[in-house]
């Protein structure tokens, strides 16, 4: 009787359960309806998952401007159907004339030179790895993924409610720079949802890119008139760091939780690693016998987030530059370790878990977007600008945001950057470094088969909104968009405090104060897009805290 009873209950529940969208030959996710449109018409002209993320790179460029961009840079993780996996790192570089103290003043203070304006600015990465990503993994011309932003630039889309509230609650940024002021915010006049917004000047730029390809961004005319916008401006980019721009092509770091396969970010990306170390702390906790949201599986999963931050303030940063000692944070009796540092009943003052201070700092300024064609081929991107509008200045005359990466450096290594994030020497600003980054495009595997697919904005509660929506998933069995829909939360080791969206109870709150945290009540946490395999279904989840949608075919 009782095990029919919660039959009847489970049936409920999944009768209630939020639904994604389900196709069979194609699904696309992403921030904004007119980008996932583009990437759908890509898949069904029979374009593969490659081409349509860079259609769709392009095209948020152009209506999600304060993420979306050309003058940024992300990273794509790639699966083909024959099982190759591959990680695209076309994040930012300082630029060749950066120093350590660059962003001191003469008392050794830090400035905001690192968050606004052209000094801000690492040198772009996001139009050669599209190339590069096009070239080596896609299938369509060049031109032809190109050509559906220029359009919607050159002819204008109407502007959402959240991207016109968005932009005009960026006005004070922005209208501190001419270009972006007169573009973004009409000199004032800030355009309303519904309203018609073009954008000439990048579809003049987007046009010389989808003519001339990568080449004109880093060599030709866009680049000419880039270095010399710069040097006008005080900004350290220079025709031949854009030229020395290079795209790396990496092997997705792999692992294994509870027989799933694992394949995610390396560095310079630190999210990664922290997915398969708290994966690997979590197992054989027995953590999910207590249920998805009960304080249990909260405060198991908050113990392991502020381990794995302890050494990702320490140990992280471009491994190209500085010896990222991923055995050791990986070791499985390291992991026993950290696993046996968790008292069952009790957080553990993070005073007690490691040296280096980070603090707590929530926005949704980076995108994420998911892919899969009808022939097994995956596409999982995260690109930026960092903040919100980037430096906030516009290239002059060719349209587009530069990115304010370098805050991704420890500016002042020991002090807050713009996250509040105090970072080590790992991580400090050298010529042609890539800083460091949260950014975790991940797929999981079953039985060798793609399975998941998923990746968020969200500065540091990025790695932390991957792990809760794959545990979501894996461990407590939730769909797709139940696993994306779940209130999440965050814990970064310092500050001692652990962020809960408003979805967890009261009740809940109380137990975990019980035990000993810190609970900060905060907004939404992260952007998820993702996509799951099921039945030989595609079902894309989009993140209802956004106004992301999914199609598919
Ligand atoms: O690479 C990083 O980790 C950051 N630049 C990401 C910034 C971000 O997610 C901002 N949005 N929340």
């Amino acid at each position: 009787m009782r095990r029919i009873l919660l039959l009847l209950l489970a049936a409920a529940i999944a009768a209630f359960a939020a639904q994604p969208v389900r196709a069979r030959h194609g699904m696309v996710v992403t921030r904004e309806r007119h980008a996932t449109a583009i990437g759908l018409a890509v898949l069904q002209s029979g374009g593969n998952a490659v081409d349509a993320a860079v259609a769709v790179g392009f095209a948020l460029a152009v209506t999600h401007p304060t993420a979306g961009n050309i003058g940024g840079g992300g990273f794509m993780l790639v699966r083909m159907a024959d099982g190759r996996t591959t990680f695209l790192d076309f994040r930012e570089r300082a630029p060749g004339a950066a120093s350590r103290n660059m962003y001191l003043d003469a008392a050794g203070k830090a400035t905001e030179d690192s968050t606004i304006g052209y000094r801000a600015a690492g040198v772009p990465g996001t139009v050669r790895g599209f190339e590069y990503a096009a070239k080596k993994y896609g299938s369509k011309p060049w031109a032809e993924l190109v050509r559906p932003a220029v359009e919607l630039a050159a002819k204008g889309f109407p502007l959402s409610y959240g991207t016109a509230g968005s932009l005009r609650g960026s006005a004070r940024g922005l209208s501190r720079f001419p270009e972006s002021n007169r573009i973004f915010l009409r000199d004032g006049k800030y355009y309303e949802p519904g309203e018609t917004f073009a954008q000439p000047d990048l579809a003049r730029t987007l046009e010389r890119i989808a003519r001339l390809g990568a080449k004109d961004f880093y060599e030709g005319e866009t680049a000419r008139l880039l270095a010399q916008d710069m040097k006008e401006h005080g900004g350290l980019i220079t025709l031949a760091d854009l030229r020395n721009y290079a795209v790396v092509e990496r092997q997705p770091l792999t692992g294994a939780y509870r027989g799933y396969t694992i394949v995610t970010a390396p560095p310079p990306s630190s999210g990664g690693v922290g997915i398969l170390q708290m994966l690997g702390v979590l197992e054989g906790t027995g953590f999910e016998k207590a249920g998805a949201g009960s304080a249990t599986a909260v405060h198991y999963m908050a113990e392991a987030m502020r381990r794995y931050f302890a050494d990702r303030a320490e140990h992280l940063g471009d491994a190209d530059f500085v010896k990222v000692p991923l055995p050791s944070l990986l070791d499985p009796a390291y992991i026993l370790r950290l696993r046996g540092s968790i008292d069952p009943e009790r957080a553990t003052a993070s005073s007690q878990v490691h040296a280096g201070v980070f603090a707590a700092h929530e926005s949704a300024e980076t995108t994420h977007y998911t892919i899969a064609d009808g022939q097994g081929n995956i596409a999982a991107v995260t690109y930026t600008l960092n903040g919100g509008y980037g430096s906030r200045a516009t290239a002059a005359g060719l349209g587009f945001l530069l990115n304010n990466e370098m805050d991704d450096f420890a500016p002042k290594p020991g002090e807050a950057n713009m996250y509040g994030l105090i970072q080590g020497e790992f991580n400090a600003i050298q010529p042609n470094k890539r800083p460091l980054s949260s950014m975790t495009p991940t797929i999981v595997l079953r039985e060798g088969k793609p399975w998941l697919v998923l990746g968020s904005p969200g500065g540091p509660t990025i790695i932390n909104s991957v792990l809760e929506v794959m545990v979501n998933a894996i461990d407590f069995g939730m769909n797709v968009q139940d696993a994306v829909n779940w209130p999440r939360f965050h814990h970064q080791w310092l500050p001692d405090v652990l962020n809960m969206e408003a979805g967890y109870s009261p009740d809940t709150v109380a137990l975990l104060e019980k035990r000993g945290y810190t609970v900060k009540r905060v907004g939404a946490q992260g952007e998820v897009a993702a996509i799951r395999f099921h039945d030989g279904w595609l079902e894309g989840a989009p993140d209802p805290r956004t106004e992301g949608t999914a199609e598919g075919h």
